[in-house]
């Protein structure tokens, strides 16, 4: 099976091509992982420098953008998968319908039914946090779960601890109260004067931090919930901040340095608390990470070792799928598929709220 996926929900415009063989013999729904994924094509295009300048994502700058070059990364992907004849090869669509800014996802959505109609191909929405989790599968040598599994889903919008109990049964166990992780990376670095997005810029600086230096606190750390809240560790670092300059210390690379490797380690430190406490009373036996903050190696060592101290197997994505792509929403669609069908072009729409 053929998949084209089409991702527009954010800043990245994209478009991927899957090969899945063996649609009929893999069934998700029956616990199992398709054989084999061939990524035919995986194009992605950030409009991260445009953004950059206003510190973050403009939603109706990000749309006009998408509608430039959806056009190009489709033609793109369909040459690098080696599509001649899209009618006769493609056999599903997959479009991003939630979460996500709604003008951004309105023109993926827009260009997927156009090409879903055109062409009379099944399409499906599919969630750009399923999509997140999938991109663990997207491994080549992915071993199959053992369900449940516990996800812990960390980017610029989401910080969620989801229990997934099959490839389409998902439960929500816990959230962020305020702000996400991501977008509290991206925060503190604005605070640090370092460039849009923050959070490989603060990882890249934290190397040469004292993780120690300043203590910072662990919000919602002994809470008997499985939340999160990153709105004040980043005020934290305000007041940090504030306190230095006026006790006269000077902010040089070093003091950034260090505030950028304690501030990482606080967040992440909730991050792996949580999912172990979570791991614990829910039974599992596997977690996964995913999501753009995935990509951060301090949190990727720190999951490692927690699951290997808790006998727990583990699972991150490759680094090029952490960050938002069409190969994950080909994914997510091909599992949403299995499990509903398609629903025909004219019944998906936008859903900026899209939850578990
Ligand atoms: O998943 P993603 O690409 O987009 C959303 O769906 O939000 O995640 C983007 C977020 C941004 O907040 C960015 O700062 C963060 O992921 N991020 C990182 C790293 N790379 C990206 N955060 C911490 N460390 C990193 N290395
Ligand atoms: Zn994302």
């Amino acid at each position: 099976m053929m998949i084209l996926g089409i991702e527009t929900s954010c800043d990245e415009t994209a478009v991927a091509v899957l090969d899945i063989p063996d649609l009929a013999s893999a069934r998700p729904r029956t616990g199992k992982s398709p054989e084999e994924i061939k990524i035919r094509a995986n194009i992605v295009s950030s409009q991260i420098k445009l953004h950059a300048e206003f510190g973050g994502v403009v939603p109706n700058l990000a749309a006009r953008e998408h509608v430039k070059n959806i056009s190009h990364v489709f033609e793109t992907a369909l040459k690098t998968a080696g599509i001649a004849n899209f009618e006769k090869e493609i056999d599903l669509i997959a479009v991003t319908h939630g979460p996500g800014l709604g003008p951004a996802l309105l023109v993926g959505i827009a260009f997927a039914k156009t090409i879903a109609m055109t062409h009379d191909k099944p399409l499906i929405g599919a969630s750009h946090l399923e999509g997140h989790i999938f991109s663990n599968w997207l491994n080549n040598d992915f071993k199959e779960p053992k369900f449940p599994l516990l996800n812990l889903v960390v980017s610029g919008g989401h910080t969620e601890l989801v229990l997934m109990r099959d490839y389409n049964d998902f439960e929500l166990i816990g959230e962020t109260m305020d702000d996400a992780v991501g977008e509290a990376f991206d925060k503190v670095a604005r605070l640090l004067g370092l460039g849009y997005p923050g959070g490989p810029e603060i990882s890249r600086i934290a190397e040469k931090g004292n993780p120690k230096k300043f203590p910072l606190p662990r919000p919602m750390l002994h809470s008997k919930n499985f939340n999160f809240s990153y709105s004040g560790l980043k005020t934290a670092v305000l007041y940090l901040l504030r306190d230095l300059k006026e006790k006269g210390v000077a902010i040089d690379e070093q003091v950034k340095a260090d505030i950028a490797a304690s501030f990482q380690e606080a967040a992440v430190d909730v991050l792996i608390q949580k999912t172990k406490q979570a791991a614990r009373e829910k039974e599992v036996s596997a977690i996964f990470l995913s999501g753009g903050v995935s990509a951060n190696t301090a949190l990727r060592t720190a999951f490692k070792n927690m699951a290997e101290e808790n006998g727990l197997t583990y699972s991150y994505p490759p680094l090029a799928y952490t960050g938002d792509n069409a190969a994950m929403i080909a994914l997510a669609g091909y599992f949403a598929y299995q499990k509903n069908g398609s629903t025909g072009w004219q019944n998906v729409d936008m859903k900026p709220n899209l939850g578990f």
